[in-house]
Parts: C-alpha cells; structure tokens; sequence
C-alpha cells in the first residue's frame, strides 16, 4: 500500500535519513523506534508529505491521516482560528460543520467517553476545554477520519491513563494500518505488531517482526551473534598474520613473495573485522547527575484553600491545602483536565490564583519544568539560550554535553532540535540552576527510553524536594514518591500502591 524508495535527507549538514526502503501492508500495525534525535519525526514528515526529502520517492495509494509530534502548538492555531469566528463554538461544530468530518453525535460522545471525558458532550463550548482536552479532540478529528494509514507521532504525550489504554485498544483492531513513534512502552507492546528500528549511527531502518519486547529479545540475540562472528574474525586475521611473519622469516624468496601476499590478506580480514565491530557501536546516552542543591528550611511549602477559575462560574481548583516539607517526593495525580498543571503553574508564580494563598519556606530556590519549554527561545542557538544564565562555575559546552548536546547542535537553532533533544536542554537549565526544590511537569515526555531511566536514576538521587506531574505510573512508583495529592477531590496523604490503580479509574 505505502512504499518508502531510497529515501536520504540531511539537515544542517548532517546525514538524517540515508537511503532508506520500506513498505506498508494494508493492515500493517508498526511501531518506529530510535533514540532522541534520530530522525523518527523527520522520516513520518517525509511520508506524511509534510516534508521533502532530498532524494527518493514515497508510493502510496491510499488516505492517510497525520497526528504531529507538535500537535499542541498546531491545535491552538487550528482550533484557536475557529474560535477567533465562533467563540461559542461546539466540539461537535467543530469536528462537523468545520473540519466537515462524517461522524455522528453519539459517536463523538462514545469518543470523549472512551478518552476520559464523560463529563463533556458533542455539545460542550470547545473553547472550555483545557490544552489537553482540546488535544483529544484533535485526536478524534484524526482517529474519525478513517484513513488507511494512520500516522502518528507520539500520540500519547498529553494523554492520561485511562485514555491512553483506551487508545492501545483501538489501534492495536483499527482495521487499516498504522505507523506510530511512542516512547510508551505498554503502547509499543500491546499494539505493534512489527517494530522499524531507526538507527541513528547508520540512519537506515532495520525490520523486526513482533512487538517492542519481541524486538529488544532480537537484537541482543543478534549482538550476541555479532559478537562470537566478531571474535571468529579477529581470530582469522591474527592466524594469517603470525603465519605470514613465520613464513617470512624462513628467508627463501618464494616464501617470502608468499608471506607477503599473507600479510596483505590479514590487513583485508583485520578490516573486515573492524566493519564487523562498527555494528556493536551503541547510541551515546545522557550522563545526568544534579548538582547538590544548597540547604532550605524544614517546612518548604505551604499551600492554603486556593481555588482558581479561567472561566467564571467553572471552578479548576477548589480550596486545595497541603504541606511539603524539606526532602519530600510528592506526585500530583489525576486525569487530563483537573489542574495539575494549572496548580504548578500557580505554584511557581506563573499564573495568579482567584483564592487562598501559598508560602514558600526560607531559603527555598524554586526551579520550574514545564512541558511547553517555557524560556526556550526558538529563534536562539543553544548557545546563545545559555549565554546570559548565571551557571556559577559550571563548563557550560561540558555540560551540555551530558545532555546530549554535543558539538555542531550548540549552534542549532532551538526551533530545529527534535522534542527529545529540546526537553534535554530544558532539563540541563533546570539542573545547573542547583535548586532545592523541583516543580516538574511531565518531565519525560518526549524523551526516549534510556533517557527515562537516567532521569529516574537521577532525580532518585536528587537531595532536595520534588513535585512531579506524571502520567507515567511506572515512573512515579519507581521515583520512590513519599506522598500523593490526588485531584480533582484534592485528597493529600502518604504514597500507597493503590493511589497509582486509582489513576486508572478517576
Ligand atoms: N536545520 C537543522 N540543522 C541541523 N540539524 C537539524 C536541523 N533540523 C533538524 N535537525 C536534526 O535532525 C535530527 C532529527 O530530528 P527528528 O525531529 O526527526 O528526531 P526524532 O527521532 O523525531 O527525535 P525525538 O524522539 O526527540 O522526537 C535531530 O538531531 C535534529 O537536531
Ligand atoms: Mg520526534
């Protein structure tokens, strides 16, 4: 159905994409995977006809639908046009009459109800809905469209639990194919049924039949392989070679014109192995470690009955009180929609609360990590995005490059970084800050696999207090979470296991 012809791309100067062939089936169920940088998003663009590659073709007979990695950027403008026209406009409007979508009522509704919105309906004011409903309601536009090929470049990003399940289901029985990058785990397992590797040494892909597991269980096996036909190898041309000098050193010319031709054969079979070898080279990963933060007071927050409203009349927040004290790990719980961000937000002095009021302890040094980039400028370099920061004595390239961001990249433009690349110079401003206490809001997002776990690692070391939004259950169990504030019904007390099921559920 889709065929991928010697496709190359460079950007920057850099090889990207190197003469890549692939195909789609019509029922094909396929997970891209590679770590951040690597060139994912690039490569769906480029089927999605989004973007140009610069050499090879793209067959494909069919209709596709395309959900970008940037799709929060992209719905405020699409939705926010409409709105500009229609201020009262419905979700139902919007999907029918404006993106003229063949969908009946019930259907949305059956939709915002599988995707944890039950409160809402097809006639619900779109212009209510918070960042990540809206989101859902692009994703309904996207999954209603009915395309032969879905085409989806981490649809799970602003999802929560229940939704993202639901999601798994539905595309693992969407009758027609789909291609979709996720750096969710259970996603790739349970809905993927054959996995393209994009290596970013290479920058070709390699096919693995079976689900991200099946894939992790192939290539160690393979490794393996390569390893003993390494060893062989090394092996072959260490022979040739001490017979050569053997020979060579007996003095008769003949036996010598021989060992010298030998001689030439162990140098071809030494390279050869040196080829072989280039096979086990493993993506760089990120080396974080925060720096200890200065000493703060016992008592670090204290947050008093604040209740906060966009809209009059639709409350978000409704008396919310806790205490944090020095050292805790608190996780902000619950589903799309209820105000985990808004409360960080307010926390750290972004937005303006309508009621009550909160106290940061002496000595706090409050660092802030949010999932839009807020103080990346786009049009800057990396560089530049660091000049002026006070980061004390702190090797600024060094630094950097634990994150990954290495050589040329400091002088990319941060509009042209991948969302993994991105959300790696955040965190590198967000650390070198040495603050005692961290708001971080879905600070995994768009990473890839192994930098989830070095962020994990890193963060479990942290020696100062931490308030984390996270739609990953995985990711706050094993952060070793003191206490949970569980919303929307704002209940506050020590972590228990079933607080995190309960996310499943609200
Ligand atoms: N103008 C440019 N100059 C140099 N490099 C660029 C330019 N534009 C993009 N790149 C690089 O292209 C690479 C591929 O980006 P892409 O967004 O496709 O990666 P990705 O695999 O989707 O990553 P992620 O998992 O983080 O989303 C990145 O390393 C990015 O920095
Ligand atoms: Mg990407």
């Amino acid at each position: 159905m889709l065929s991928i012809d010697s496709i190359s791309i460079s950007k920057g100067g850099k090889e990207i994409l190197k003469d890549i062939s692939l195909f789609v089936g019509p029922n094909e169920k396929i997970g891209l995977v590679g770590v951040n940088g690597a060139g994912k998003s690039t490569l769906l663009k480029i089927i999605a006809g989004k973007e140009e590659s610069d050499l090879g073709n793209i067959y494909f007979n069919g209709t596709l639908s395309y959900l970008s990695q940037e799709i929060h950027k992209e719905m405020e403008g699409n939705i926010s046009k409409e709105l500009d026209i229609q201020e009262n406009l419905t979700i139902g409007e919007y999907l029918i009459l404006q993106r003229g979508l063949d969908i009946e009522e019930w259907e949305i509704n059956k939709f915002l109800n599988n995707m944890n919105m039950k409160e809402k309906s097809s006639d619900s004011i779109l212009r209510e809905l918070s960042g990540g409903q809206k989101i859902k309601v692009e994703l309904i536009r996207i999954l209603s469209e009915k395309s032969n090929l879905l085409i989806l470049d981490e649809p799970t990003n602003f999802l929560d639990i229940p939704s993202t399940e639901w999601l798994m289901g539905y595309l693992s029985t969407y009758p027609r194919a789909v291609l979709v990058v996720s750096h969710d785990l259970r996603l790739m397992n349970k809905s993927i049924s054959k996995i393209w590797y994009l290596n970013d040494i290479r920058h070709n892909v390699d096919v693995y039949r079976g689900n991200y597991d099946d894939f992790i269980k192939q290539m160690s096996l393979k490794d393996e392989l390569l390893v003993k036909t390494l060893k062989a190898q090394q092996m072959k041309a260490k022979r040739i070679y001490e017979n050569a000098k053997a020979l060579s050193s007996r003095g008769s010319t003949k036996e010598k014109m021989k060992a010298a031709r030998k001689l030439e054969l162990a140098q071809k079979e030494k390279l050869k192995a040196i080829e072989m070898a280039k096979g086990l080279v493993k993506s760089k990963k990120m080396k974080i470690e925060i720096p200890t933060p200065f000493n703060c007071s016992r008592n670090v927050l204290t947050v008093e009955n604040i209740s906060k409203e966009y809209i009059k009349g639709i409350p978000i927040l409704r008396n919310v009180s806790f205490e944090v004290e020095k050292k805790e790990k608190i996780a902000i719980i619950g589903k799309n929609g209820v105000g985990k961000t808004t409360l960080l937000k307010i926390l750290a002095g972004r937005l303006k609360q309508n009621k009550g009021k909160y106290t940061w302890g002496a000595s706090v040094n409050l660092g802030y990590y949010s999932q839009e980039y807020e103080g990346l400028d786009y049009e800057q370099t990396v560089l530049e995005n660091v000049y002026g920061l006070d980061w004390g004595e702190i090797d600024r390239r060094a630094f950097l490059g634990r994150f990954l961001l290495t050589g040329d990249m400091v002088n990319q433009k941060i509009k042209t970084l991948s969302g993994g690349e991105k959300t790696r110079l955040a965190l590198a401003k967000l650390f070198a800050g040495r603050h005692n206490v961290l708001l971080l809001d879905e600070p995994t997002t768009y990473l890839d696999f192994d930098s989830q776990k070095i962020l994990l690692s890193a963060l479990k070391e942290y020696k100062g207090t931490i308030l984390i939004v996270s739609h990953q259950p995985e990711f706050v169990r094993d952060l070793g979470i003191d206490k949970v504030l569980l919303m929307p019904d704002e209940k506050y007390g020590y972590f228990k296991e079933e607080y995190i099921e309960r996310v499943g559920i609200i």
